[in-house]
């Protein structure tokens, strides 16, 4: 018996990509999936959605808004006024502008801005 296996497998450290052409570590991005029913609320302007611990916010045809959902005061999840285009605390009223800055305290820091792309259906928020 011969044991002619080359080592030449051994030799690719990137085990968890399994397509093999994709070598950019700047995948860490959360991706959304437009088409899906969860997200039905992003079809419209005005209209939003949570991921984890994010509210994406649709404020024009192609202009999405990912923000921490959790107050910068007491962490209470905040909502969306397409009305007003504020983002409404519904526990001690602070309020935010879309682009996270507060309006009214208590809350006093700014609501974490994400970074979002979009390709065709797909929101990446990194
Ligand atoms: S937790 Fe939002 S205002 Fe207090």
């Amino acid at each position: 018996m011969l044991l002619t296996a080359p080592v030449l497998f051994n030799s690719c450290s990137n085990d968890d990509d399994n397509g093999g052409d994709d070598n950019n570590n700047n995948n860490i991005g959360i991706t959304v999936d437009l088409t899906s029913s969860e997200y039905a609320a992003l079809k419209t302007v005005g209209g939003f959605a949570y991921k984890g611990d994010i509210i994406i916010i649709r404020s024009s045809d192609a202009v999405y808004i990912a923000l921490s959902k959790l107050c910068t005061h007491s962490s209470c999840t905040v909502t969306y006024n397409s009305s007003t285009q504020e983002i409404p605390c519904p526990c001690h009223g602070s309020k935010f502008t879309k682009e996270g800055a507060v309006v009214n305290g208590p809350a006093t820091s700014p609501l974490k801005k994400y970074d979002v792309k979009q390709n065709g259906n797909i929101l990446t928020i990194s």
